[in-house]
């Protein structure tokens, strides 16, 4: 049966790290838009050429090139099974995400919002940049991330609790704490 999970959460929330864990667990495959981006800037396509101001400057990449990612990677799934990892990012990417999950008969299991205080965010992501050196990981980029996620994706935590999809998750335990509490909320057992 086609399925998807949505995860939501601010920057540095461990969206990723509980999507890759999820998606082993169930069989279903990680859909990062985040990933697919930095995929095109290492390749150094168009796409990935006029992304990566955009991701530098901490600035949300254009709905409708994130839609038309997002409708090939669809259209290649015939029983698409899938984690949305940092997708959808604003109301109109939702409402297309709405309409795509109709057309193809995919149902929503849950909207995992997962949080932490805006601290703890900075402090992890400034850790991974010591780590992996992600080019967005540094302090002037990640609080516009963060201005971001509460101008354009925050709205959608209403947009979600309103269909009843939305779950929340408390994002500041450890890995492992967050991992069952994601399983609680959606009903699946390791
Ligand atoms: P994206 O790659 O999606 O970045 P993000 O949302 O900023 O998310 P992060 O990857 O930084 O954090 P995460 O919540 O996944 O946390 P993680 O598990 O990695 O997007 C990057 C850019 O691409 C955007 O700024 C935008 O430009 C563009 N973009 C992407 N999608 C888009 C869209 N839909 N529309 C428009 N533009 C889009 O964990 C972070 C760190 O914390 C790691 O080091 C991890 O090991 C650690 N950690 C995780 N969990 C814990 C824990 N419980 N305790 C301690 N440490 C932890």
């Amino acid at each position: 049966m086609a399925e998807a999970v949505i995860f939501l959460g601010p920057p540095g929330a461990g969206k990723g790290t509980q999507a890759k864990r999820l998606a082993a667990e169930l069989g279903f495959r990680q859909l990062s838009t985040g990933d697919i981006l930095r995929s095109h800037v290492a390749r150094g396509t168009e796409l990935g050429r006029l992304a990566k101001p955009l991701m530098d400057a901490g600035k949300l990449v254009p709905d409708e090139i994130i839609l038309g990612l997002i409708g090939e990677e669809l259209a290649a799934m015939p029983n698409p099974r899938v984690i949305f990892d940092g997708f959808p990012r604003t109301l109109a990417q939702a409402e297309a995400l709405d309409k795509l999950l109709v057309q193809r008969g995919i149902r929503l299991l849950g909207v995992l919002l997962v949080t932490a205080p805006e601290e703890e965010l900075v402090r992890r992501l400034l850790g991974r940049a010591q780590e992996e050196g992600r080019s967005d990981d540094n302090e002037a980029t990640i609080r516009a991330r963060m201005v971001e996620y509460r101008q354009k994706t925050q709205p959608l935590v209403d947009y979600y609790a309103k269909t009843g999809s939305l779950k929340e998750i408390n994002g500041l335990g450890t890995v492992e704490e967050v991992y069952r509490a994601i399983q609680e909320a959606l009903g699946v057992r390791a």
